[in-house]
């Protein structure tokens, strides 16, 4: 500021007068009290204590005085630098214990905490969607049976009425098991394929539990067999070789086709929702006369994307409906085959598949995910043991 100068009083320089003093050093004892975090007291010691601060550039003045007025100045600003100093000390301490105080609580380890628990496993949601299905019809008193997955062509295609010509004999659809007979050998000798022969096959559908169940049960019979069924497809996107069905039966006196769109209605209605629907189509099984495909309302636009360019729905193809399955009144020689008098009993049917109706209700794109295992997929469908 200015060379050394004998008449020099401190006491006339701006920045050394004992009240720029004190208020620098109020200032800066106030902004030290009022910081309430570590970050926030480091900014009050640049601004108080730092270079530039203006303790500091009233300590630099000193170096200009005359001797004489040195010490009285000096130790004026070394009492409030000392002060600020110390202050800022005891600040740091205080928020350094509470900040130790606080992790302590926060990051608290329980060690005493089993270190090897196993994650919870999740069943899969084929699995879980077919207990819901069964539910609803327990609740309506049904009973679950399980028929068998190797199962003979009898059951699995002459007693419901799937005569040895139909295309879903042939081995396109089938899966034959080798060697369960002893014709199986006869068979080879005779240029025929030794499995074709054995008389048995992995179930191409849940219906031969139809006839199971009237020939292990009394009259009136409510069932449903949820199971896996076999098919020849290749995997892909929309296919698998092992997949699901639900079949239902009931036989009792006087059903007829509006027990069976009742049954189809309240079932719909327990899984997606109580605004929900069915319609029949007409449609050709053997072992149901009349026989129709069963549509729900599309789970995803309830019908609204019908006739609406502007709301497509990729679920229905903006049809407003979602094919479900087959079912129809079970077929008179179908009861006959086991040895039911369809005078006096009727009784309906239907099957759908799981996989199918897992996609809808839960937009899974790709079938290949449920049968990979891969927990990345069940997972977010819950833990539900
Ligand atoms: N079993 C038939 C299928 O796999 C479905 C069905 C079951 C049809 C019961 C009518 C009655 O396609």
């Amino acid at each position: 500021m200015s060379a050394p100068n004998k008449s020099y009083d401190p006491v006339e320089v701006e920045a050394l007068k004992p009240e720029a003093i004190d208020r620098a050093r109020d200032e800066a004892l106030a902004a030290i009290a009022a910081a309430d975090s570590l970050d926030a007291l480091r900014e009050v010691k640049v601004a108080h204590s730092g270079d530039r601060s203006p303790l500091a550039l009233a300590n630099r003045e000193i170096g200009a005085l005359p001797p004489h007025a040195k010490a009285d100045a000096g130790k004026r600003v070394g009492a409030a630098r000392g002060a600020v100093g110390k202050a800022l000390g005891q600040r740091q301490e205080e928020l350094e214990a509470e900040r130790d105080e606080r992790v302590l609580v926060e990051e608290a380890v329980d060690v005493t905490l089993p270190h090897d628990r196993q994650p919870a496993g999740a069943r899969h949601p084929l699995t879980t969607l077919m207990e819901r299905i069964e539910d609803v019809f327990v609740a309506m008193g049904y009973e679950v049976a399980e028929g068998t997955e190797a199962e003979t062509e009898w059951f699995n295609f002459d007693a419901l009425n799937i005569g040895p010509d139909h295309p879903a004999r042939t081995t396109q659809d089938t899966f034959f098991v080798a060697g369960a007979s002893p014709q199986a050998d006869g068979a080879k000798n005779a240029g025929k394929d030794a499995a074709e022969e054995s008389g048995v096959v992995l179930r191409t559908h849940t219906s031969p539990v139809q006839a199971r169940a009237l020939l292990s049960r009394e009259l009136p019979v409510y069932v449903i067999c949820p199971g896996r069924v076999f098919r020849t497809d290749e995997l892909d996107a929309t296919h698998t070789p092992v997949f699901h069905q639900v079949e239902l039966i009931a036989i009792d006196e006087g059903l007829t086709m509006a027990d069976l769109k009742g049954t189809l209605d309240h079932m719909v209605r327990e899984l997606f929702g109580a605004d929900m629907s069915t319609r029949l189509r007409p449609s050709y099984f053997p072992f149901t006369e009349p026989s129709a495909e069963m549509d729900m309302v599309c789970y995803v636009c309830r019908g609204a994307s019908v006739g609406d360019p502007q709301r497509p729905c990729r679920t229905c193809s903006s049809e407003g409906w979602i094919e479900l399955g087959g079912c129809g009144m079970v077929n008179p020689r179908v009861l006959r085959a086991c040895g039911v008098d369809p005078d006096q009993y009727s009784g309906f049917a239907f099957g759908f598949g799981i996989e199918r109706m897992l996609m809808f209700r839960h937009n899974v794109e790709d079938m290949r995910d449920m049968v990979e295992g891969d927990v990345r997929f069940t997972r977010p469908f819950g833990t539900e043991i």
